[in-house]
């Protein structure tokens, strides 16, 4: 499949291109990134740049394609003013797919985010109903990025009433990848006490774009929500007994599928995506969180 994929020079979309051209397909990369004129090395995506908040160039880079991967956003809203994470991701969205649509694009693979329920970046509590939350968890976004997720796959569903388009939303936990996995769990993995915002969830980019290019290829009708977490948790602890140490009887425990299971369960994506992640913190970082040695 011809495959454009947005947002492709970040974290993200730089683990799913590869994984996307690894299964096969024509991958049209584009990001803010300026291109260069050289001769890009065998094997590398064609790249154009587009700023997606403009329309005109949403429908630039992603006329002819089969299959839309939408990565590009501000991922976080606390370093920028919100009205920009707000504008920059609803719009980024909005314009890519009604780009999809138009030019009759089959697939939309739309990365939305962990923080949709609320997780995260809450300025008052919130704690979720229940753990290991699921796509069936009350939605209760207080944050312009996670609001902006929040509409975008409310976009998705308005989109495949109007149009034959599919559209798939997976909602990634905290993205690791080797540069970042000890300053970014080193702390949770020596103490539980460092609480996460998010159960202790986490997601292996590299697990993450096996999902990304699943979702590309699936046939699966209508607009579906799937979690994108790892099987375990951050440290590899008991999730009933940190959940309880930690929140009291506040978060109803639901069954697990596993002792250290991760606060969020991305069962629904192993049983309708066949996703089967292989990856696990302890596959970089000791039991101290120090990094293992890359040899
Ligand atoms: N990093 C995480 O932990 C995490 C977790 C859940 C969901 N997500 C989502 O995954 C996606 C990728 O996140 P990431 O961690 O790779 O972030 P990133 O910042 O590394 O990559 C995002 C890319 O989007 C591009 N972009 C931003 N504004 C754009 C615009 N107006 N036009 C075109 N491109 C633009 C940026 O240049 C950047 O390369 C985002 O949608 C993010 O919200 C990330």
């Amino acid at each position: 499949m011809k495959v454009v994929i947005t947002g492709a020079h970040g974290k993200v979309g730089r683990a799913a291109t590869q994984a996307l051209l690894d299964a096969g397909h024509d991958v049209l990369a584009t990001d803010l990134t300026r291109p260069g004129f050289e001769r890009e090395p065998e094997g590398t995506a064609r790249y154009q740049m587009a700023d997606l908040t403009d329309s005109g160039e949403a429908f630039a880079v992603i006329r002819g394609a089969d299959a839309v991967v939408h990565a590009a956003a501000i991922p976080e809203p606390t370093g920028n003013p919100p009205q920009v994470v707000f504008r920059t991701n609803l719009m980024a969205t909005f314009n890519v797919l009604e780009a999809a649509v138009r030019f009759g694009a089959k697939r939309f693979v739309n990365i939305s985010s962990e923080t949709v329920p609320g997780f995260f970046f809450p300025e008052r509590e919130f704690l979720p109903d229940y753990a290991p939350v699921d796509e069936l968890h009350p939605v209760h976004p207080q944050d312009p990025y996670a609001l902006s997720k929040h509409f975008g796959e409310q976009l998705m569903n308005a989109a495949v009433e109007r149009s034959d388009i599919r559209c798939i939303s997976l909602r990634p936990s905290w993205v690791q990848n080797e540069d970042n996995y000890e300053q970014n769990l080193g702390p949770q993995v020596r103490d539980a006490a460092v609480l996460s915002p998010n159960l202790w969830s986490y997601i292996d980019v590299y697990d993450l774009a096996d999902a990304i290019v699943l979702a590309t290829e699936s046939e699966l009708p209508g607009h579906e929500v799937f979690y994108i977490a790892s099987p375990d948790n951050v440290g590899g602890r008991n999730f009933g007994e940190i959940l309880h140490q930690y929140y009291g009887d506040k978060i109803e425990l639901r069954p697990t599928s596993r002792p250290d299971a991760s606060g969020i369960s991305s069962e629904k994506a192993q049983r309708m995506l066949g996703w089967a992640p292989k990856r696990s913190w302890r596959d970089y970082l000791d039991a101290d969180g120090k990094a293992l040695s890359r040899d």
